[in-house]
C-alpha cells in the first residue's frame, strides 16, 4: 500500500529501527500514518490482525512499564505473540554471543526487540551486532543513544494536538532533578535527533556536567541544519522555557558517572531547583504542551499540578507508545506484504 508520501509499505519489511536517523522523514511519516490508522481501528473495535501467527522476541536488559506493555499488548492486538525475555533467563547472561543469539531467534520468529540502555557506549553497539547477524528486523526499545519508539510516539502526540505541520514550534528539552535512579541520555538525544527533522526548533538546557554524547549531538546538529531547523542551548530551565510551545523537562544521568550511580545522584542534588512547576511553566507559551516519557519523580522532577494540569498530554503520549509500536511491528514484520 502506498501513500501520498510515496513510501511503499512493503519496502519497510525487514528494516531495522535502531535510531530514527536510520529512517527517512517519509518513512517516519508512514509509521505515523499507520499508527493513526491502527489507533482508529482499535477505537472502532475493528480487528486488525496484521501479524497473525508471528512472534516478536523482546529482550529487556532494564526495567520497563510502558515499553514492554505497549509492545506486548500491541502484538496481541495484531494477532501475534510477543515473548518477554531478560538477560538472566537467557544464555545472554552466560555470555552467548550476539551473533549466536541473533541467528537462533531468526530461525523461530519474525522480529527482535531489545532494551539495553544503562551502560553508555554499549547498548547501541550490542544491538547493531545482533542486527548484523539476524535475518529478521530489530526494533530498539531504548539504548544508550536513542529511544526511537518513545520519540515517534511523542511526535504522534504533538501532531494530534498541533496538526501535521510542526515547523517553527519551539521545544524546550531540559534536564530535571530526579533522585530515584540515573536515567539514560537516550530521550533528550532522541528528541534532538528527531524533532528538528520535522521542522521544530529545540532548545537544550542542563546543569554543568550533564552534557549529551558529543557525537550524537553532532549528528543531531547536522540533521537539524539539513531540515532548516535549529538546536540551541540555554543555561537554565527558565531560560529554555521562555516562549516555548512544548516543554519536555526530564532527568538524565551524567555520562561520566553511570558506574557510580549513588555518587552521581547525590551530586545531582545540587540542582534540585531544576523542577518543572507552574511558575516556570508560566514562562512558556500560554497553550504550551507538557511532555514526559515517564516514569517521573513526582514532586522532584515535576509538581503534581503540572503533571496533572491542563497543559499535560502525558497519558496520550503513553497511549501512543502502543499505536506507534504496533505500526513499527506491522511495517517491519510483514503486516503490509504485497
Ligand atoms: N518511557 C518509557 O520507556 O517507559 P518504560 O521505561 O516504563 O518502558
Amino acid at each position: 500500500m502506498s501513500t501520498a508520501a510515496g513510501v511503499d509499505r512493503s519496502t519497510l519489511i525487514g528494516k531495522d529501527y535502531i535510531e530514527t536517523l536510520d529512517w527517512t522523514v517519509d518513512e517516519l511519516d508512514e509509521v505515523l500514518a499507520v499508527a493513526g490508522e491502527l489507533k482508529e481501528a482499535r477505537r472502532r473495535g475493528e480487528p486488525h490482525r496484521l501479524l497473525a501467527d508471528k512472534t516478536l522476541y523482546m529482550l529487556f536488559l532494564d526495567k520497563s512499564t510502558r515499553t514492554r506493555n505497549a509492545f506486548e499488548t500491541g502484538m496481541t492486538q495484531l494477532g501475534g505473540h510477543a515473548i518477554f525475555l531478560d538477560a538472566d533467563k537467557t544464555q545472554v547472561s552466560h555470555g552467548e554471543t550476539p551473533g549466536d543469539t541473533a541467528r537462533t531467534l531468526s530461525r523461530y520468529g519474525e522480529g527482535i526487540a531489545i532494551r539495553h540502555d544503562l551502560a553508555p557506549y554499549e547498548g547501541n553497539a550490542w544491538m547493531r551486532e545482533i542486527a548484523k547477524f539476524a535475518d529478521i528486523p530489530l526494533i530498539n526499545l531504548q539504548c544508550d543513544v536513542d529511544h526511537p519508539t518513545q520519540t515517534i510516539a511523542d511526535l504522534m502526540t504533538l501532531r494530534e494536538y498541533r496538526g501535521e505541520n510542526l515547523r517553527g514550534l519551539k521545544v524546550a528539552m531540559t534536564w530535571a532533578y530526579a533522585p530515584s535512579y540515573a536515567r539514560p541520555l537516550s530521550v533528550p538525544q532522541g528528541v534532538a535527533t528527531l524533532f528538528p527533522r520535522f521542522g521544530m526548533d529545540v532548545v537544550l538546557a542542563h546543569p554543568p556536567g550533564f552534557d549529551l554524547m558529543p557525537e550524537v549531538l553532532e549528528k543531531a546538529q547536522a540533521a537539524a541544519k539539513e531540515a532548516g531547523a535549529t538546536i540551541t542551548f540555554a543555561d537554565s530551565m527558565e531560560e529554555a522555557f521562555e516562549g516555548a510551545d512544548v516543554v519536555y523537562p526530564k532527568s538524565w544521568g551524567r555520562l561520566d558517572a553511570f558506574t557510580d550511580e549513588s555518587k552521581a545522584l547525590a551530586e545531582s542534588g545540587a540542582y534540585a531547583n531544576w523542577i518543572c512547576d507552574e511558575e516556570k511553566l508560566a514562562l512558556a507559551s500560554p497553550d504550551v504542551l507538557y511532555l514526559h516519557c515517564l516514569p517521573a519523580d513526582r514532586g522532584r522532577e515535576v509538581t503534581d499540578a503540572v503533571m496533572d494540569g491542563p497543559h499535560s498530554v502525558i497519558w496520550d503520549e503513553a497511549e501512543n507508545r502502543m499505536h506507534t509500536g504496533k505500526a513499527l511491528m506491522a511495517l517491519t514484520m510483514g503486516g503490509y506484504a504485497k
